[in-house]
C-alpha cells in the first residue's frame, strides 16, 4: 500500500508518494506564481493549484506502479488564505494569501474587540482569514454576498478530492474564528467577524479521516479501492509532523518563503499579548507556538531575481566559512512584519550601503537580516518561557550550509539536519494520511527522523553577531519612519 502527501506551498506544489511505512518512494513538484495586483496584495488562483495537483499526480502515476495501491492522501497547505466558494462550490475570486497585508485596518478593528484575543489565543494579524473577509465585506460587498463557504488552501484541495468542505484544527486555528483552546468554531468570534456558522467547513483533527476520494477522481486516477483523505494540516503543523515535533520543546526553524521558528507545547498556553502564534497541532490534544516572519527565503528569492542570479548561486558565492557581520544591513520586511512587531505597513530596508558594496555584501545582509528576524521570534518565545530543545532546520533555504551556520550562531542554538529534509511538509502530510488510513497510530507514525548532521553556533563570532543583532533591533523604528515616507 502507498500514501500520497501533498504540500501546497506558496511557490509550488509537491506531491510525495510513500510506502505504508512512510518511507518516500518518489516526489514531483510543480511551480506557480503569486500575483500582486496592488502593493501589499498577494493572491493565487485556486484553479492553478488543481492543475498543479493533477499534473503532479499524472507524473507520479506514470513513474511509480505503487501509486495504484494508494490507500490514503494527506494535504498540507500554506495557511490563512481565504478561498471563497459560492453555493455551487465555485471559486468566487482569487485566494487572498497569508502574506497579503491589505486588511490591516480590519485586523486592528477585530483585534481591538475585548474578547477576541482571549478566545482565539492570538493577535488578529492582517494575514489571518477573518480580517480578509471583513475587508471583502467593506470593499467588494457583491463578492461577500455570494460567499457560501470559506475554506483554507489545504481544505480547498480536500474539497476537490472528497467533494466535502472539511477543515483540520491546525489550519483553522489561523482564521481568528476558532476557539483554539476548545478546538471548535467560536460563535462569538464568527459574530465579531460578521460570519455565520454555516460559512465554516466541518472540523476534524488533521490525523483523522476527512472523507473518501471522490469516485470520479478515483476512476480517473485508476484506483479501485477506497482511498481515505486525511484532515490534513497547515504547512507548519504538517512540517512538525514530518519531523516528529509533537512533544514539549521539539521544533524547527523553517526557511520557506516565510521564516518560522516553531516549538511544540504539551498543552494550550496562549500568549496573545505577544506576536507569537499559538495554534492547534494537527494531532488531537496538542498545540504549538511559533514566531513568523513574512519574507525569509522570499527575501533571498527577491534579491536573486533583482540581480538576475539564482538564490543558490548567491549563497554559494559567500563560500563555506562564516564571515563576521557585514557592514551592510537589511531589514527583511518586504511583505511587512508579524513577530514581534505586527506591522503590516513597514517595508524592507538596506542600510550602510557605500560605493564598494557588492552583490555578495547584499546577499550577506539579506541572510543576516533573516537570521536576526528569527532571533526576534526566539526572544519573543524566551519572554513567555518557551524553551526549544531540539531544533531541526527545514525548508528550501536550509540547503545553504552558510545560512544554517549563521542562524545557529545568531540563535545561539545548534540546528539538526533531518534526513529527507527536502520533503518537509509533504512528508508530514503523508504521515497524516497514514494515521487517517489506519496504517499506524500518531505515536508510531510521527517519529523523529535520522539526523544527518548538526550545525553548531560559531563561538568565535557569537559576540560580533550579538552586537549586530542589537543594531538590527535599533533599526526597526527607523524602518517604521521610512515607511511613513513611502
Ligand atoms: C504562518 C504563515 C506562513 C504560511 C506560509 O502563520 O503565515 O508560514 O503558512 O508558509
Amino acid at each position: 500500500m502507498s500514501v500520497l502527501g501533498i504540500d501546497l506551498g506558496t511557490s509550488g506544489l509537491r506531491a510525495l508518494l510513500a510506502d505504508d511505512a512512510g518511507t518516500p518512494l518518489g516526489s514531483v513538484s510543480r511551480d506557480y506564481a503569486t500575483s500582486s495586483p496592488h502593493p501589499g496584495w498577494s493572491e493565487q488562483d485556486p484553479l492553478v493549484w488543481i492543475e498543479a495537483l493533477e499534473s503532479a499526480v499524472a507524473e507520479l502515476k506514470a513513474s511509480y506502479p505503487q501509486f495504484n495501491d494508494l490507500s490514503g492522501i494527506g494535504v498540507s497547505g500554506h495557511m490563512h488564505g481565504a478561498t471563497l466558494l459560492d453555493q455551487q462550490g465555485q471559486v468566487i475570486r482569487p485566494c487572498i494569501l497569508w502574506n497579503d497585508t491589505r486588511s490591516a485596518r480590519e485586523a486592528a478593528g477585530l483585534d481591538a474587540q475585548g474578547d477576541v484575543r482571549r478566545l482565539s489565543g492570538n493577535i488578529v494579524f492582517p494575514g489571518f482569514t477573518a480580517p480578509k473577509l471583513a475587508w471583502l465585506r467593506n470593499h467588494a460587498p457583491q463578492d461577500f454576498e455570494r460567499v457560501a463557504k470559506v475554506v483554507l488552501p489545504a481544505a480547498y484541495l480536500n474539497f476537490y478530492l472528497t467533494g466535502d468542505t472539511v477543515a483540520d484544527m491546525s489550519d483553522s486555528a489561523g482564521t481568528a474564528w476558532l476557539d483554539v483552546g476548545c478546538r471548535a468554531w467560536s460563535q462569538r468570534l464568527l459574530e465579531a467577524g460578521g460570519m455565520q456558522a454555516d460559512h465554516m467547513p466541518r472540523l476534524v483533527e488533521g490525523s483523522q479521516e476527512a472523507g473518501r476520494l471522490r469516485r470520479s477522481l478515483a476512476e480517473r486516477w485508476g484506483l479501485s479501492e477506497p482511498v481515505t483523505v486525511a484532515g490534513g494540516a497547515g504547512d507548519n503543523a504538517a512540517s512538525a509532523c514530518g519531523i516528529g515535533a509533537l512533544d514539549e520543546g521539539q521544533g524547527f526553524v523553517s526557511l520557506g518563503t516565510s521564516g518560522v521558528l516553531l516549538v511544540a507545547r504539551d498543552g494550550y498556553y496562549p500568549a496573545p499579548e505577544t506576536a507569537l502564534h499559538t495554534f492547534c497541532h494537527a494531532v488531537p490534544n496538542r498545540w504549538y507556538q511559533m514566531g513568523v516572519m513574512l519574507s525569509a527565503s522570499g527575501s533571498l528569492a527577491w534579491l536573486a531575481q533583482v540581480l538576475g542570479r539564482s538564490p543558490g548561486a548567491l549563497t554559494q558565492a559567500l563560500g563555506e566559512a562564516l564571515r563576521a557581520p557585514g557592514s551592510v544591513g537589511f531589514l527583511p520586511y518586504l511583505s511587512g512584519e508579524r513577530t514581534p512587531h505586527n506591522d503590516a505597513r513597514v517595508r524592507g530596508v538596506f542600510y550602510g550601503l557605500d560605493t564598494a558594496s557588492s552583490a555578495d555584501d547584499l546577499t550577506q545582509a539579506v541572510l543576516e537580516g533573516v537570521a536576526f528576524g528569527l532571533r526576534d521570534s526566539a526572544e519573543a518565545m524566551k519572554q513567555v518561557g518557551v524553551c526549544p530543545n531540539t531544533l531541526f532546520a527545514i525548508g528550501g533555504g536550509s540547503a545553504s550550509p552558510y545560512w544554517l551556520r549563521l542562524i545557529a550562531t545568531v540563535l545561539g542554538h545548534p540546528l539538526a539536519l533531518p534526513e529527507g529534509s527536502e520533503f518537509g511538509a509533504a512528508l508530514g502530510a503523508a504521515r497524516l494520511a497514514m494515521t487517517a488510513a489506519g496504517l499506524g497510530t500518531v505515536e508510531e507514525v510521527m517519529t523523529a527522523p535520522q539526523v544527518r548532521g548538526v550545525v553548531e553556533p560559531d563561538a568565535d563570532l557569537s559576540a560580533d553577531f550579538e552586537a549586530a543583532y542589537q543594531a538590527f533591533r535599533k533599526a526597526y523604528p527607523l524602518a517604521q519612519g521610512l515607511s511613513d515616507l513611502c
